[in-house]
């Protein structure tokens, strides 16, 4: 068994509403989660967050922490995320990212269900991550060291115009500027739910010690805070790194997060991934 230590709790949260290959729709296209559950559960899972439908969320967030190469670190995109670049990038997504990544970029597509790592909910990886970090992962892809899954390197595939075109779209299918294509399959992209999941996740951890009342609390707070930062950077169009290397210091700096609570957020996270809560 592959033993993934250092998923990165945000992205899982985030995915765990992706986690069940079959889960139902209901009629606004969000996934019931009562009924979302994980088929997969671990061995290794102590806690049975397995049970809690992460199953197909697995193993896609410790890569967040990956060193982005020289060749990406501090690109941002060239293309501006308008109407005919967000149209281009629908084509090609349905074409070649749907049936693993899911309609709504969800990660919920039929061809990804077996695939373990199972693909990234990538409408949310898009309003995380910077830039780099998308075009380096959609460039090469993920086959080999460190990441073994089947993310596929689209960059002999698909040009650059392509593969930045295609960014705009998956960023706003992130942020609901456009809807998701009826196409592969998969649910939509639910903040909402993302956010219960959250809850959940962080309330089977307290009961679990591994963190005390008073740090998810501090945790979910400054998630919001970190999370409205990313959307807000997205919205302004301009070029953004990444969570923990660029936002959370640049909020401690606008005084918008105190370093106290900036050092809870990434120690609860570390916790969960000692504990093995994130794998
Ligand atoms: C064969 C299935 C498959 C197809 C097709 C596919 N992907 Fe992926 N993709 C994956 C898997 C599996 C992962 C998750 C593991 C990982 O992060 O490497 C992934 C990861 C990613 C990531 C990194 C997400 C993160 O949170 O780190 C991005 C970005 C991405 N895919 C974009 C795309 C785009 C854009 C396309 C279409 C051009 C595409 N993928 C097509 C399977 C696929």
């Amino acid at each position: 068994m592959k033993k993934i230590s250092t998923l990165m709790l945000l992205l899982l949260l985030w995915t765990m509403t992706a986690c069940a290959p079959e889960a139902p729709v209901n009629d606004n296209g969000a996934m019931e989660i009562e009924t979302a559950v994980s088929t997969t559960s671990s061995t290794t899972d102590p806690v049975g967050m397995g049970q809690m439908g992460q199953g197909r969320g697995r193993g896609m967030g410790k890569f967040h922490h990956a060193p982005i190469p020289e060749a990406y670190a501090g690109l941002t995109n060239p293309i501006p995320a308008d109407e005919e670049s967000i149209a281009r990038g629908g084509e090609t997504y349905a074409t070649h990212c749907a049936t693993c990544h899911g309609d709504g970029g969800m990660g919920d597509g039929p061809s990804g269900a077996s695939l373990d790592p199972s693909p990234a909910a990538i409408a949310h990886t898009s309003q995380m991550m910077g830039d780099d970090y998308l075009f380096w992962r959609v460039s090469e892809g993920g086959l080999d060291d460190p990441f073994n899954t089947g993310m596929i390197p689209w960059g002999g595939i698909l040009t650059e115009d392509q593969r930045w075109d295609v960014l705009n779209y998956v960023q706003a299918l992130g942020n609901g500027q456009t809807m998701p294509a009826h196409n592969a399959g998969g649910a939509a992209f639910d903040e909402e739910e993302m956010a219960q999941q959250q809850e959940e996740m962080l309330a089977t951890a307290v009961a679990a010690t591994i963190i005390t009342e008073d740090q998810a609390a501090v945790f979910a707070s400054a998630h919001k805070i970190v999370d409205a930062a990313m959307m807000d950077k997205r919205g302004n169009g301009g070029g953004m790194g990444g969570m923990m290397t660029d936002t959370l210091p640049e909020l401690v700096t606008a005084g918008d997060l105190t370093q106290s609570d900036a050092d809870t957020f990434l120690l609860v996270h570390d916790l969960l991934e000692e504990a093995g809560l994130m794998n």
